[in-house]
């Protein structure tokens, strides 16, 4: 078996470039490091482009003749982690779950910069039942290293968007809106849409209702990826008391 020694290796240059968002953009190509990411990827039908996986690194049955062995401390060279990965995967951003053009339930969110919260919003929206992530503008990508790693592999599942379905009734999450969440109705198809870190809601938010989870006025707000999770969480909470809900958009 062939194994790279060298970090000149088209792969390896490639799988390093790919640490960027302006060649991940350009390339259409993302990195997953990590043994669990790739099993993630896997599970929901996805195989990788490229598998780039040290010598004792094991691997899927399904994956052994794909990958390419590379010595330990020039795929390191490919991390962004503190303790490099054995596996790292390289993965086309079309083959992720295509935008629905129907939803019973989206998660918007805008000016989202922390990568971390970024796959923590797609981990809640794949545990929690939302349709689509939904980016507006100026987000981290959610394909990025940190990203990824923080969804657990849920980037796999939830389909993402740059725009929400139609026909969602659009219910903005503000920590100082009049309004609270538990009397807005969540029972029909909703668009929850989320500010970020920094800059809150965008004045252009479009939304039908505002409405805040009640918090103590110790803190100015909750972290964008908690609110986003309790909001989901009240949405399947009224959903189960209510039954069914049908799909708007299409
Ligand atoms: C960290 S907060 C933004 C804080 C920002 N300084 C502001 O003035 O809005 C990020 C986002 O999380 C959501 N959020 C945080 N706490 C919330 C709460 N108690 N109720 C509703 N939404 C909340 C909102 O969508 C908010 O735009």
């Amino acid at each position: 078996v062939e194994l790279v020694t060298s970090s000149a290796n088209p792969r390896l240059r490639r799988a390093r470039r790919l640490r960027g968002r302006r060649a991940r953009e350009s390339l259409g190509l993302f990195l997953a490091e990590g043994e669990d990411l790739v099993a993630a990827a896997l599970a929901a039908g996805i195989r990788p482009l490229e598998l780039l996986a040290t010598p004792d690194a094991e691997l899927p049955a399904e994956l052994v003749d794909d990958a390419v062995r590379v010595q330990a401390g020039v795929l390191a060279g490919t991390s962004t982690l503190e303790h490099p990965a054995r596996l790292v995967g390289v993965y086309r951003r079309a083959d992720l779950p295509a935008a629905p053009t129907a939803a019973t339930l989206a998660v918007e969110v805008h000016d989202l910069r922390d990568p971390g919260n970024m796959g923590t919003v797609v981990r809640a929206a794949a545990a929690l039942g939302a349709d689509v992530v939904v980016l507006g503008r100026g987000c981290a990508d959610p394909t990025g290293p940190r990203a990824v790693r923080a969804s657990m592999g849920a980037l796999f599942r939830v389909p993402l968007a740059h725009a929400a379905p139609a026909g969602l009734r659009r219910v903005a999450l503000d920590a100082h809106a009049a309004a609270t969440l538990a009397d807005v109705d969540l029972t029909a198809a909703v668009c929850l849409v989320l500010g970020g870190e920094r800059a809150g809601l965008p004045a252009d938010a479009a939304a039908d209702v505002v409405c805040r989870i009640p918090q103590s006025d110790a803190v100015d707000s909750l972290n964008v990826a908690m609110a986003a999770t309790v909001a989901l969480y009240e949405v399947a909470r009224q959903r189960r008391a209510a039954g069914p809900v049908s799909a708007s958009g299409g």
